[in-house]
């Protein structure tokens, strides 16, 4: 099963990431969204990140300009039909999830992988609307997608051998480091993260310190790159909300469960860096910590 062109569903947050990281590795890539806007959005991310990579020398402006002539963006999912891999990243709902891939199957040529870059939802339910739940599996990257080496390959119990090797592949050639595990909610790197994230707010709660000094202490403790509520408000908290909601679900453990403090900042919209606010508030120059009002 040899990948030479990807089609990517999604163009957001994680989507943008994963075409701008395949067409750098030299495939061709098709890319959708639900309309012009948000393709637009997203491949002008691609544009900035490209330009500023020229901008500092670490890329000749003519590789620049043949990343981009590889990535097609469209509105049109017809365009799907001859890729060797569709990857969904499309928001984190299993239902409009199913939809896709019941509209993709009809399109997609016989023999294509499919995967989803869902970070908690089962990929078992996701294959089993499709035409080829053999060949579908779960590749899950991180946010930075440019960033982050990480991609975890999943293989749902229906996933065969040949469809995870084609995973590992793209991800090689992706540079990624990749890392096999099962579908089980959360994979490896949310099952631990998760909670930890929760922890994080939870502690807050209990006032084990201030949003900053939380932060602080894990970074200058544990070495991490940020604290665990700015990397809260990094995932999105309406996303780690969802991800919190699905592994509690599936496990029944208090450790999974959203504690009040995120729900109601979620209901409140305040989804972290992608609104502007979360446990910071992101309309000046640099974050400031708001206190959420335990
Ligand atoms: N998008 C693309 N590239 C980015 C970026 C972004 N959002 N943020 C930073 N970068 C790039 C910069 O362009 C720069 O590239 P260069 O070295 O080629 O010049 C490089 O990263 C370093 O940038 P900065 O110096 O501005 O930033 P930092 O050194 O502070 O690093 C960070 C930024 C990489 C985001 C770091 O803070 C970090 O590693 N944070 C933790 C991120 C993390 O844990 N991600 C996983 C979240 S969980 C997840 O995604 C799973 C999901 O299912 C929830």
């Amino acid at each position: 099963m040899e990948i030479k062109k990807v089609g990517v569903a999604g163009c957001g947050l994680m989507g943008h990431g994963i075409t701008q990281v395949s067409a750098e590795a030299g495939y061709e890539v098709v890319v959708t969204e639900l309309d012009r806007e948000r393709l637009d959005a997203g491949i002008g991310k691609i544009s900035k990140q490209l330009g500023r990579a020229v901008e500092k020398g670490k890329l000749e402006q003519s590789d620049a300009d043949a990343v981009l002539d590889r990535i097609n963006p469209t509105l049109d999912q017809g365009e799907f039909a001859d890729c060797d891999l569709v990857l969904e990243a499309i928001t984190e709902d299993l239902d409009l999830k199913l939809d896709l891939w019941k509209q993709l199957s009809g399109i997609v040529k016989e023999g294509a992988l499919f995967a989803t870059n869902t970070s908690s939802l089962p990929v078992i339910t996701q294959a089993a609307t499709t035409d080829r739940p053999e060949n579908f599996i779960g590749l899950h990257f991180f946010n930075p997608v440019q960033r982050m080496p990480l991609l975890e390959v999943i293989q749902s119990v229906a996933s065969s051998p040949e469809a995870m090797a084609a995973g590992l592949a793209y991800g090689e050639k992706l540079n990624k480091t990749t890392v096999e595990t099962k579908d089980k909610a959360g994979f490896i790197v949310n099952r631990l993260l998760v909670p930890y994230l929760l922890d994080g707010i939870r502690g807050l709660e209990e006032g084990i310190g201030s949003i900053e000094e939380i932060d602080l202490a894990m970074k200058a403790g544990a070495g991490h790159p940020m604290g665990p509520l700015t990397l809260a408000d990094f995932v999105g908290l309406d996303t780690l909300d969802s991800i919190a909601g699905v592994m509690f679900d599936e496990f029944r453990e208090r450790r999974f469960a959203a504690p009040p403090t995120l729900r109601k900042m979620v209901a409140a919209g305040f989804y972290g860096v992608k609104s502007g606010r979360g446990f910071y508030d992101y309309s000046g120059e640099k974050p400031v910590a708001v206190n959420p009002g335990l």
